[in-house]
């Protein structure tokens, strides 16, 4: 639509008079829902005001005035709009035959120049299971990463593990009273979990165990050979729990570091704070106090000298900033950490840090589970790899119903099961809070990632049996009538979805365009016979079949969700 909207605009200028030739009207020109108004649409309301005269008269005007480019078929002036009519036929051949030709590249864009952008996302937190808002931050992030790379920026993919803090003085004291050699070898996390929350009821009634825990985060900070060899243990034996995970979600980082990497750096931040006077004294903690911010102090050190999460991700920013010279920092953490971020980036600006204002807390909601719709092994704690292989078992169930002689079921309901739940993850705006309800996700029908690859399938399938297209469309690309020519439609808004989704941030704008264009896929379907219409309908249909694949493909990816090809 792009190019037909510059081609109006490139035959307009010269009709309008030299003071009204700075006005942008690409940028002006819609492109109208339904059909009978045409296929762009110019409001002629901010030219009235410039020339003076109403927008009926302007239209009217440039209506008659205006020498039809081949590529439009009538133009009319409709209560101030000026309507255009594309040539279908030109429209069709062009945007098929360029979705065709840019292949996986179709909706990309150089948008970005390069820019460095840092996606940190995931961070989940050592000694503890991988939880559902640390799925959704994967998700999240992995699919904005593709979408920056998709648009021409250069993203660094960074996954800052919570590996550091007084919670690890308080599991190594535990394991020492408690902990078993053969359990941690066994099931790391699960047992590790139960030692911190052994931990916690026995302080209740033991206050000195608390003391304890922090004496022994004390000696962590300064590098006591036991707690840090126990640390250690904890850190690659979780670490090699989140590999699998990740290598399931077929995610990887640039960058795996966590908040332990940062003791030298934490000092410094200390020093420049120290400097520029901002570190004061509040109940024998060091503060930085941002009454005048409208934001709770924040806290730098505690009176026990123990460093904090905010310490550690000043240091860590700085220390990014040094290191990547990252034109924008995406953090891709839940929405009740804002405070949080607030205090982080004020901190960072009061210290002179101009790249600040690069940095953005990309937050979001959270997720319930339905009632009793997952069952947990730890009390409240739902470990992810359940919730992916319930998935992938659900979905198995479902291929083994309706297509049993399908090859390689294994495979395919592993991805079904994973695309249901990604999809889940990216559908709403991400701000939204959502409840997971396992027969909702894995339907076939409605808003779900298995409808989105049941169609994919559906329409490869259609292919196949076509035989190979011919290499060179046919000329008379029959793609007319209203019902193909809103599909076209459809593929062609599909750069400007990229682009939306990546100013705003929001993959749901990829997941919602996914769906509509399925549906329309499906409409069509329904309405026309691809196979056994006759030539050149049917080349024309085929060819439009596999523009419509190759854009719901492209869409599929950015989401991370196979594009399956039989199920
Ligand atoms: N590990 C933290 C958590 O699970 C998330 C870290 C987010 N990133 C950051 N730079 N603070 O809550």
């Amino acid at each position: 639509m792009d190019s037909f909207k510059k081609i109006l605009h490139d035959h307009l200028l010269p009709l309008l008079p030299p003071d009204a030739r700075s006005l942008d009207l690409q940028s002006l020109v819609e492109v109208p829902e339904d059909l009978s108004l045409g296929d762009l649409a110019l409001p002629c309301f901010r030219l009235s005001k410039l020339l003076r005269r109403s927008p009926m008269a302007i239209a009217e005007d440039l209506a008659a005035r205006l020498v039809l480019p081949p590529a439009f078929r009538r133009v009319e002036a409709v209560k101030g709009y000026l309507n255009v009519h594309l040539d279908r036929r030109t429209y069709a051949r062009s945007l098929v035959q360029t979705i065709l030709e840019l292949g996986d590249r179709y909706g990309a864009s150089e948008f970005g120049h390069g820019a460095k952008v840092i996606v940190e996302f995931s961070s989940p937190n050592i000694a503890k299971p991988f939880g559902i808002n640390h799925l959704r931050s994967t998700n999240l992030g992995a699919c904005l990463a593709r979408l920056l790379a998709f648009t021409g920026h250069h993203p660094i993919r960074l996954n800052h593990l919570g590996d550091w803090g007084t919670q690890f003085g308080k599991l190594i004291s535990a394991f020492r009273r408690w902990g078993l050699e053969t359990e941690l070898e066994r099931l790391p996390i699960p047992h590790l979990l139960s030692l911190y929350v052994r931990f916690h009821q026995e302080a209740a009634a033991d206050a000195s165990l608390e003391d304890e825990g922090r004496a022994w985060f004390a000696r962590l900070e300064q590098g006591n050979p036991e707690a840090t060899a126990l640390w250690q243990r904890f850190r690659e034996l979780s670490l090699a729990e989140f590999s699998k995970i990740y290598a399931r979600l077929h995610v990887s980082f640039d960058e795996i570091s966590g908040e332990s990497a940062y003791g030298q750096d934490m000092l410094e931040v200390e020093q420049a704070l120290t400097q520029a006077g901002l570190l004061s004294e509040s109940q024998e903690a060091h503060v930085v106090d941002l009454t005048d911010h409208g934001l709770p102090p924040a806290l730098i050190r505690k009176k026990d000298g123990a460093t904090l999460y905010l310490t550690r991700d000043l240091a860590a920013a700085i220390s990014r900033q040094r290191r990547y010279e990252f034109r924008r920092m995406l953090y891709i953490v839940g929405a009740e950490q804002k405070l949080h971020f607030s205090q982080l980036f004020t901190v960072l600006r009061l210290l002179g840090h101009d790249w600040a204002s690069a940095c953005e807390h990309v937050d979001f909601g959270l997720i319930r589970f339905k009632e009793g719709t997952m069952s947990t092994r730890e009390g409240k704690v739902i470990f992810l790899e359940d919730v992916l292989d319930r998935a992938a078992e659900l979905a198995r169930s479902i291929i083994e119903e309706r297509n049993p002689e399908l090859p390689d079921k294994e495979t395919v309901a592993r991805e079904v099961g994973l695309g249901a739940i990604l999809f889940f993850d990216l559908h709403a705006k991400r701000i939204k809070d959502l409840v997971f309800d396992w027969t909702e996700i894995l339907s076939f029908e409605g808003e779900t990632g298995p409808y989105l690859q049941y169609t994919h399938a559906r329409l490869t399938s259609v292919l196949r049996k076509a035989g190979t297209l011919p290499e060179q469309l046919p000329d008379l690309l029959e793609l007319t009538d209203d019902a193909e020519f809103s599909v076209l439609r459809r593929l062609a808004e599909f750069p400007e979805q990229v682009q939306r989704a990546v100013e705003k941030l929001e993959p749901s704008i990829i997941a919602k365009y996914a769906i509509v264009l399925a549906q329309d896929f499906n409409t069509l379907y329904n309405l026309k016979r691809f196979l056994d219409a006759p030539e050149p309908s049917r080349t024309a249909l085929l060819a439009l079949c596999a523009a419509i694949g190759q854009t719901l493909r492209n869409a599929l990816s950015l989401l991370g969700i196979a594009a399956i090809e039989r199920m």
